[in-house]
């Protein structure tokens, strides 16, 4: 057994919080913001949390485009990256500078 009491740290290289329930499913949120520019980003602590009435959620650890997107939309897509995703749904957490109508 092994447990911790996070006010007095845990000692480790890594905060072993962010593995603590794996594994978990991946959510990948779909959004856009209010001129249309569409967004696709990997989220962890993602999931189902209600069954009647259905809620779903997610949550972003500090401000980032998808939490923008929902605040300026008030929606998003909630989707469930299955294994022959995983790579294509890695790759997409990287932060992409929209590249500039007036750019060549
Ligand atoms: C597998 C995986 C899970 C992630 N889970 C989260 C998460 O739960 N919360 C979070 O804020 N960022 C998470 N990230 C990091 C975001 O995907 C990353 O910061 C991304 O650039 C955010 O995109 P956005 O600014 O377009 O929303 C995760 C990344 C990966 C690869």
């Amino acid at each position: 057994m092994y447990y911790y009491e996070p006010a007095k740290g845990h000692g480790l290289p890594h905060d072993p919080f962010n593995a603590i329930v794996g594994p978990r499913p991946i959510g990948w949120i779909s959004s856009h913001d209010r001129e249309g520019h569409l967004n696709l980003a990997p989220y962890s602590f993602f999931n189902a949390f209600n069954y009647i009435p259905p809620i779903i959620g997610f949550c972003s650890v500090g401000r980032k485009d998808s939490l923008n997107n929902i605040e300026q939309t008030g929606e998003f897509a909630w989707n469930l990256a299955t294994r022959p995703l995983a790579e294509a749904m890695n790759q997409s957490c990287a932060a992409v500078r929209r590249r500039s109508t007036s750019s060549p």
